[in-house]
């Protein structure tokens, strides 16, 4: 029985995880999200409407379920109320099922401000961040200066430790900006304001979880961001700052490692990636597959509304994150997207000076080739199919060679943006 159940992106983020998460909500009990924070934009579909959650579990919708912002979240107040209050309006008063840790570090105004003046700044080095503060933000954790929930409720640590950051923001924000320097005493009384606000939320996110996993209930760790985006496993530098991957759970809410039943990994039918950073089977805009594969998959960023990059499979990479993550099964999503080309590419192996081992230890992608497969393509739609029975031969042959590539069962298929858009193969949750 899967009593805990991860659920992480294996490519670059934005792989369909929103959307399979409410998929799976009726089966449980409790939702989790571990690290990131409003850097996310995770897309499901309520009724007829488009609901993006930033930093809310994708599962907050669903009134049976209890949502949990563990420790490793960064948490920016802001985002945080306005995301409740916009839920407000289709879900109502959360204030019983949402608990947020009182470890979890905090987004200042001036994370945010710097990341922005950075990027701004910054030629060769762009990272192309959503601009949300998330880097800055996780370089206080690390830096052990962090303001975190708990501090808000001790006026006079919270004053010492904002004076303490003030010290080297205002610092390194003049260097940048004269004029936007922030005002200590604003700044207190904004946070002892936001505080109160808070208060019903704040909890013990660890004892709850041990308690969820006592009583045998289902509880589901939903990961932002994607493997490759992993600050320590990923495309360094162009990453983002948090354990993206399975690695991140334990420290990012407070359990073992080892108490993670099942891993599901999201993938997409093709490959995406928003920001800067290599991508070695990128089609580009250009290219005509490239601009039909966006336009059709919409491929837009849901928080910052840029134009994703769009490419084809890269297997070499999606096995090694099917390895690094323990997946158990992959959910495959917008094979839809793929209908009506007349070949599909897989990458299957690169062309470089280094060997593959090399490549993936150091993840320097900037220079390799991909080796590609060339595989018939589709005319029947899979679009709106939920039934593998059918599903052209042609789309089961592209599946089969996936799984054959990554070593991993395809156990859910993902046909459209809907709920009902989806072929369940082997149910993750299954009693
Ligand atoms: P996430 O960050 O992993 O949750 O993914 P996003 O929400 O950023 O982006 C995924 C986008 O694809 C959203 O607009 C979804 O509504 C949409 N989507 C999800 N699954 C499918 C699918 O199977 N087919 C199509 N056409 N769209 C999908
Ligand atoms: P979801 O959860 C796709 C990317 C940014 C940038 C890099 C660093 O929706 O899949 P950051 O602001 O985190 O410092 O930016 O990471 N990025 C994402 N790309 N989906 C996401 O989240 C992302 N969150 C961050 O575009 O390249
Ligand atoms: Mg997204």
């Amino acid at each position: 029985m899967v009593n805990s159940i991860s659920l992480l992106g294996l490519q670059w983020g934005d792989e369909g995880k929103g959307k399979v998460v409410d998929l799976l909500s009726k089966d449980i009990h409790a939702a989790v999200r571990y690290q990131g924070g409003h850097n996310a934009g995770h897309t499901l579909i309520v009724g007829e409407k488009k609901v993006v959650f930033h930093l809310l579990p994708s599962s907050i919708c669903h009134k049976h379920i209890k949502c949990y912002l563990g420790r490793g979240v960064v948490i920016s107040l802001d985002a945080l109320f306005s995301e409740i209050d916009d839920a407000f309006e289709f879900i109502g008063d959360i204030r019983e099922r949402l608990v947020i840790s009182y470890a979890s570090c905090l987004i200042q105004p001036y994370h945010i401000k710097i990341d922005q003046l950075r990027e701004r700044s910054r030629s060769g080095t762009k990272i192309g961040t959503t601009g949300r503060g998330i880097g800055p933000a996780y370089e206080d954790r690390v830096g052990r200066r962090s303001i975190r929930v708990a501090d808000l409720y001790d006026p006079k640590v919270l004053k010492v430790k904002l004076e303490e950051a003030l010290d080297i923001y205002n610092f390194l924000i003049k260097r940048h900006a004269e004029d936007q320097q922030e005002d200590l005493n604003e700044l207190l009384d904004k946070n002892l304001e936001q505080a109160e606000r808070l208060r019903p939320f704040v909890g013990n996110v660890i004892s709850d979880i041990k308690q969820f996993q006592e009583d045998k209930k289902t509880v589901l760790f939903e990961g932002a961001q994607g493997v490759l985006l992993d600050y320590s496993l990923g495309t360094y530098p162009f990453v983002t700052s948090s354990n993206s991957s399975l690695g991140g759970i334990a420290s990012g809410v407070g359990i073992s490692p080892t108490q993670i039943d099942y891993s599901l990994g999201i993938s997409k039918a093709y490959t995406t990636r928003v920001g800067e950073g290599p991508f070695p089977t990128e089609l580009g805009h250009n290219s005509e597959i490239g601009h039909l594969i966006a336009k059709k998959g919409e491929e837009v960023g849901a928080t910052t509304g840029r134009l994703r990059r769009c490419g084809w499979l890269d297997a070499v990479l999606l096995s090694h994150s099917v390895y690094l993550n323990g997946i158990n099964g992959i959910c495959l999503t917008k094979i839809d997207v793929l209908d009506g080309l007349e070949t599909i590419k897989i990458c299957v192996d690169y062309s470089s000076s280094l060997s593959n081992e090399e490549i993936l230890e150091s993840m320097a992608l900037s220079d390799v080739q991909p080796i590609y497969i060339e595989l018939e393509g589709w005319q029947e739609p899979t679009a709106g199919i939920s039934r593998f029975e059918d599903l052209n031969d042609t789309a089961v042959f592209f599946i089969k060679k996936i799984e054959e590539l990554c070593g991993a069962p395809v156990v859910m298929i993902s046909t459209g943006p809907r709920r009902e858009d989806t072929i369940i193969r082997e149910y993750p949750l299954k009693k």
